[in-house]
Order: C-alpha cells, then structure tokens, then sequence
C-alpha cells in the first residue's frame, strides 16, 4: 500500500560483525596523542548476543560508536556482514549510548516515536507501538512529559524504549541499565534476555555488571586496560538457552565463568589504577 507497509513487515537478517585490527587515537588539546584502542579484532556471529566488559576508560564506548558508524577508526576497518562501515546505518543498527541523546523538546511519547515517525509508519500504528512500549516501561503516566521533567532512570527508560521500539537487526547497548532500579532492572534484564535466546537479532552490549553480562550472553569479552586496549578474553558462556536469571545465579558452572571473568578484569582494572 505504502512504503509504511513494507517498513512494519519487512525483518532483515541479524547481521554477522567482525572488527579487524582496530586502533583509535584521540588528540588531546595540548597536542598529545592518547591512543585508546591498540588493535582489537572480534568477531560477533549472526544472531549471537555478546558482552563486553573492560575496565572504566578502556575504549567500549569508542568500540560501540565506531561500529556504530558515529565515529571513524585511526585504521582497521569494521564490516556488517560484508559491508564496511562508513557511516550511520539507522535501518541496520539501533544504538543506545551511553550518555543521555533524548531531544529536550520533544515530549517522552515523541521521543519514543522518532525512530518510527523516520520511517513512516501510520500514525496509528506509531500511536499504538508507543503506548505498548511505554506501559512496558512503566512511563505511560509521563507521556507528555520533557526529558528535563524526568528522573535519570525514567530518561534512561524512556531510550531503551527508543531504541527496543525499532527492533533493529543489530542491537548495540552502552550500559543500558547502569542508571536503573535494581526491580527496573531486573524486569528489563528478563525483557532482553527474551529477545537474545531466538537468534534473530545479533546484540552487543557493554557493562561493568560481570553477572549480568553472563547470565545473558552468549560470549564474553574481556577487554585490556587502556592505552592500546585489545582483545584480552573471550568467555563462552556454555549454559543453555532459556536462562532463569535467578536460577542461573546458584549454576556451578555460571559461578566458574564469573571468578574466570573476574580474574581477567581485575588485573586490568589494577592496571587502570596503575598498581
Ligand atoms: N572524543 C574524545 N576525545 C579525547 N579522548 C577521548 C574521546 N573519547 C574517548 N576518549 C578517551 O578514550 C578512552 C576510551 O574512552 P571510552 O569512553 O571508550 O571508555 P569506556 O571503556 O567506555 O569507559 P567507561 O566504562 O567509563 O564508559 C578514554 O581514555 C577516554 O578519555
Ligand atoms: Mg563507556
């Protein structure tokens, strides 16, 4: 009928992402040369949900952003399935960053619908989806409210809403839930958690939480303390899918993964600290 009925069935494939030898230098002001990634290659298969962890300043948000096509490698080259990123691919890739990227004018059931209202969809779908997705995070009550007339976590809600609305392909998430209640968190967790096990979108995502990130991934990364982080581990985590997240907490082998994880990060992090 029209190209709003092709957005609201078409469903690309997860796409396979495989970073190559990625190195990215940051110029301070005075000059200097901070190099923060010092070539990291990992490879993320089609449909898989991967972790990232590192410690604080190590490069997962630089990482995130260049995938993400906002930001540029110094070298290296990142591919979506067999396509280098060169630039932002909103039909592909849907990224919630670290920091807060709600419009401040816009109200939150506008800033939810943006994505959709992008791509055209009919306003009554678009009201429908909304309203569906804000019950979901609790924020129906807040719909004509600004970004500013709300608290961190209900801003952060109001994002992973933007974000989870869309259902992108490649799913890339900075610490999504770092601001969140530990309840909020928790129904979020399970949420995500129900999108990872079908395969049908690959995700990546970053956090400090080394529980949360195997008691949901599919693998994963340690990265180094910077400068030149790299690739410093990759854990499969080797528990079956659907996951309980209580459940999973009492797994021997869920236990084994998280001290492995933990030994890994804590010789970067007491690197960060410089010990
Ligand atoms: N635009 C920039 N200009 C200069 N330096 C930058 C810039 N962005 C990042 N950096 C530096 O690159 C390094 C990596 O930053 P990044 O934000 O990727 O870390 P991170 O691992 O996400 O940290 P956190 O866990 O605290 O979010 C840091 O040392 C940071 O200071
Ligand atoms: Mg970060």
């Amino acid at each position: 009928m029209r190209a709003s009925t092709a957005a609201t069935s078409t469903k690309l494939q997860p796409p396979r992402v495989v970073f190559k030898n990625i190195t990215k230098n940051f110029r301070s002001k005075n000059g200097d040369i901070y190099t923060a990634l010092g070539g990291v290659d990992l490879e993320v298969p089609a449909g898989k949900f991967v972790a990232i962890v590192g410690p604080s300043g190590c490069g997962k948000s630089t990482l995130l952003r260049i995938l993400s096509g906002l930001d540029r490698p110094s070298s290296g080259e990142v591919m979506i399935n067999d396509q280098r990123v060169a630039g932002v691919m909103p039909q592909i890739v849907g990224f919630l960053q670290q920091q807060d990227t709600l419009l401040p004018w816009k109200t939150v059931f506008e800033n939810v619908a943006l994505g959709l209202r992008f791509r055209k969809f009919p306003a009554e779908e678009i009201k429908s989806r909304v309203e569906d997705w804000l019950r979901k995070v609790n924020l129906y009550r807040f719909r004509n409210h600004y970004p500013a007339q709300l608290s961190g976590g209900m801003r952060r809600r109001v994002a992973i809403a933007q974000t989870l609305i869309l259902d992108p392909p490649l799913l890339l998430m900075d610490e999504p839930f770092s601001s969140l209640d530990a309840q909020t968190r928790y129904m979020m967790e399970m949420d995500l958690l129900s999108l990872a096990g079908s395969g049908e979108r690959t995700i990546i995502f970053v956090t400090h939480d080394l529980e949360e990130a195997a008691s949901m991934a599919d693998t994963v990364v340690v990265l180094a303390a910077g400068p030149h982080s790299r690739v410093k581990a990759i854990v499969d985590v080797d528990i079956e899918r659907p996951r309980d997240l209580l459940a999973i907490r009492s797994d021997p082998r869920f236990g084994q993964i998280t001290r492995f994880l933990w030994d890994q990060l804590y010789e970067e992090v007491n690197k960060s600290y410089g010990k």
